[in-house]
């Protein structure tokens, strides 16, 4: 079935075809306008269809930093992800199809009944430990069906999760467990990744020294030998046995909170972003059935990671509230060789295929023959997210993957929204390269200069939403209020939510978004703060300063450049580079791994000593220094030239 057709006048535009008007959810523009005229009404209705114990009083309350939804409301996340549809009658139906990475192990494959007897038992169980509401519960599994699990039997009793991504060093998970004031972590003995076993718990223990976490359950994934500390540490099948396979859903109020998910700001200490249960269950919601369309026989497959906001909101909440089977697989997407992703496409018949340009790059490169190998008929609609996505490989996906049949979703969102906010809708369109589309009906966005001033149709300017700000928008940085005004709201003031990315806007409304204009880089799809990865490589005993830049890679979008001023008598060499990314590996991740580190004897500095990293990105990219005269060491730019290999 054909589901989109191209624009006859307008290269690479594509429009949907009228199966897919008809299959839509939503294919008649006006939607744009009318929920445009009354955005709190088109929420409410969005909310109607979800199942509240007991109906909000106040659909919207628009305060300066304190702006709610649904308040008075009752409503339970996981409630509304598996009881619903098993009480609708849908208890048989596949919720989650889990993939291992090791092609010879089984598929775990659980219905909703079965999805809601294993959240049960994990929540009666968490309750028998004496975690309750409000309570913060740390996650720091891999991808296995008990992520969702654990994810789902917090919200069940209303304690906060607070994920950390599996690949993150231990370091970084002790921050943000100390952070969070977590009482309890969900860990697994390891997990699979390259047909190599990981040591999970290993990090685990190394994270918890200093921390509130009383209690460790540990999921047995790997089953090689771990050491399990007997006054803390238990094992999860034990622990879950013999506990009831139904788990009464806590009633949350709208604003209670739901959950907190770490990302990097521009300083070194990465922020807790809070999330309210009503708003963000109804944005996810209400997002994941009209931009991924999703019916009852879909077969969602998210690629992100459960520790990312894409994986809580698209890989769990979304797919699950809608009553889809959503696919969950472990292990890399080169194991055991390049077309894994399309094998599993085949095999399990995915409809919706949700993934980063990062990973649709690495695709190119790895070659057209995978996924021709492959039968991937199933696929109705194709995703991107998490960075913007250059024409080559837009067109790359649209053709290979989706056999110019399929729509192509780019959504723009962030961990703070929640939820997409900017994005084409399936039955209306259109699907253009490079173009996220429009915000979101009922959602107010707009591109602004640096005044706040409307800037004109096609000029590039900063993209920032309008009250009634959508209902999933944080509301807030866990522990620091005032952090939370002065970085959203610090530039525009509380009636314009700073999103810091750049943007423009065409005649239709259609948003192209140019990527961030802070200190915050998109490496492959991973956020991650310059500062960051400067005060992980300072900490290094031989390094005395150090800036890191970002500079733009073919198939990772950003990857960060770092410039190290040794302390004095050390000497620069290879042996010392790898140590400084060793020293990365500890304290976030390899995820943060400079693409190249310079050593260098200076760095452009102001007069009263800020590095100017402005003029070392110029540098690195090859492209104009600009203005140096405001340098107190403008020598040091001819100098870098070379360590670079810059060419005028
Ligand atoms: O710069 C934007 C980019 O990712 C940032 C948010 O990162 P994070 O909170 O990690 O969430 C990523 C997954 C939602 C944004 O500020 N970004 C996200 N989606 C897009 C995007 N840039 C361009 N196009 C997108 N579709």
């Amino acid at each position: 079935m054909k589901w989109v057709q191209p624009d006859p006048k307008r290269e690479n535009w594509y429009w949907p075809t009228e199966a897919l008007k008809e299959r839509a959810w939503i294919s008649d523009p006006h939607i744009y306008e009318t929920a445009g005229a009354d955005p709190v009404h088109f929420w409410a209705q969005r909310a109607e269809e979800l199942v509240w114990f007991q109906k909000w009083k106040e659909t919207h309350v628009d305060e300066p930093y304190a702006y709610k939804w649904f308040v008075g409301g009752k409503i339970n996340i996981s409630y509304n992800s598996l009881d619903r549809h098993v009480e609708a009658g849908q208890g048989d139906k596949v919720a989650l199809i889990w993939e291992p990475e090791p092609t010879q192990e089984p598929n775990r494959i659980l219905t909703y009944r079965e999805l809601l007897a294993e959240v049960s038992r994990l929540a009666n169980a968490l309750k028998r430990l004496g975690i309750k509401k409000g309570d913060r519960v740390g996650i720091y599994l891999p991808m296995i069906p008990e992520a969702v699990i654990a994810m789902q039997a917090c919200v069940r009793i209303g304690a906060v999760h607070t994920v950390v991504f599996s690949a993150f060093s231990a370091e970084s998970l002790r921050d943000r467990l100390l952070d969070s004031g977590a009482r309890l972590l969900i860990t697994a003995d390891g997990y699979y990744r390259r047909g190599k076993v990981i040591d999970l718990k290993l990090q685990a223990d190394q994270a918890l020294a200093g921390t509130k976490v009383e209690k460790v359950i540990v999921v047995r994934r790997t089953g090689h030998p771990i050491p399990m500390n007997p006054n803390r540490d238990l094992w999860y099948p034990e622990l879950v046995q013999g506990e009831k396979d139904f788990c009464p859903a806590e009633p949350m109020d709208g604003e209670d909170l739901a959950f907190i998910l770490y990302t990097s700001g521009t300083t070194g200490k990465p922020k807790g972003v809070m999330h309210a249960t009503g708003g963000y269950a109804v944005q996810v919601y209400a997002t994941a059935k009209w931009d991924f369309n999703l019916h009852e026989d879909d077969v969602h497959f998210c690629t992100a990671d459960v520790g990312w906001i894409t994986g809580h909101s698209y890989l769990n909440y979304g797919p699950l509230m809608n009553g889809v089977a959503t696919v969950v697989y472990e292990g890399s997407p080169d194991y055991p060789d390049f077309g894994r992703m399309w094998q599993i496409i085949e095999k399990h018949k995915v409809t919706v295929y949700y993934t980063a340009p990062t990973a649709i790059r690495m695709h190119v490169k790895w070659g057209d023959e995978w996924p021709k190998k492959y039968d991937l008929s199933s696929l109705r609609v194709l995703g991107t997210v998490g960075e913007p996505i250059n024409e080559e490989a837009w067109l790359w996906y649209f053709k290979l993957i989706g056999g110019e049949r399929c729509p192509i979703i780019d959504t723009w969102w962030q961990t703070e929204t929640g939820a997409t906010c900017v994005q084409a809708l399936p039955g209306i369109g259109p699907f253009i390269p490079t173009v996220a589309g429009r915000p979101f009906p009922g959602i107010k966005a707009k591109i602004v200069d640096a005044g706040g001033q409307p800037v004109k149709l096609g000029e590039g300017g900063y993209l920032v939403l309008e009250p009634p700000f959508p209902p999933a928008l944080t509301r807030g940085l866990y522990g620091d209020p005032e952090k939370f005004k002065a970085t959203y709201f610090g530039e525009f003031g509380p009636k314009l939510y700073f999103t810091k990315d750049g943007a423009r806007m065409d005649e239709m409304g259609n948003i192209r978004i140019t990527g961030r204009v802070d200190d915050v880089m998109n490496v492959a799809g991973h956020r991650l703060a310059t500062a960051e990865v400067e005060d992980a490589l300072a900490q290094h005993p031989l390094v005395s300063e150090v800036a890191v830049v970002s500079r733009p890679d073919d198939i990772k979008g950003e990857v960060p450049v770092a410039f190290v001023l040794l302390k004095a008598g050390a000497q620069p060499s290879e042996e010392l580079k790898k140590e400084l990314i060793k020293t990365v590996d500890k304290h976030i991740g390899p995820t943060a791994r400079p693409a190249e580190i310079f050593f260098t004897e200076d760095v452009p500095k102001t007069r009263s000593g800020k590095i100017m990293r402005r003029v070392l990105k110029a540098l690195v990219r090859g492209e104009p220094v600009g203005d140096i005269t405001t340098l107190r060491n403008p020598e040091v730019v001819e100098l870098l030239k070379q360590v670079v290999g810059y060419k005028d």
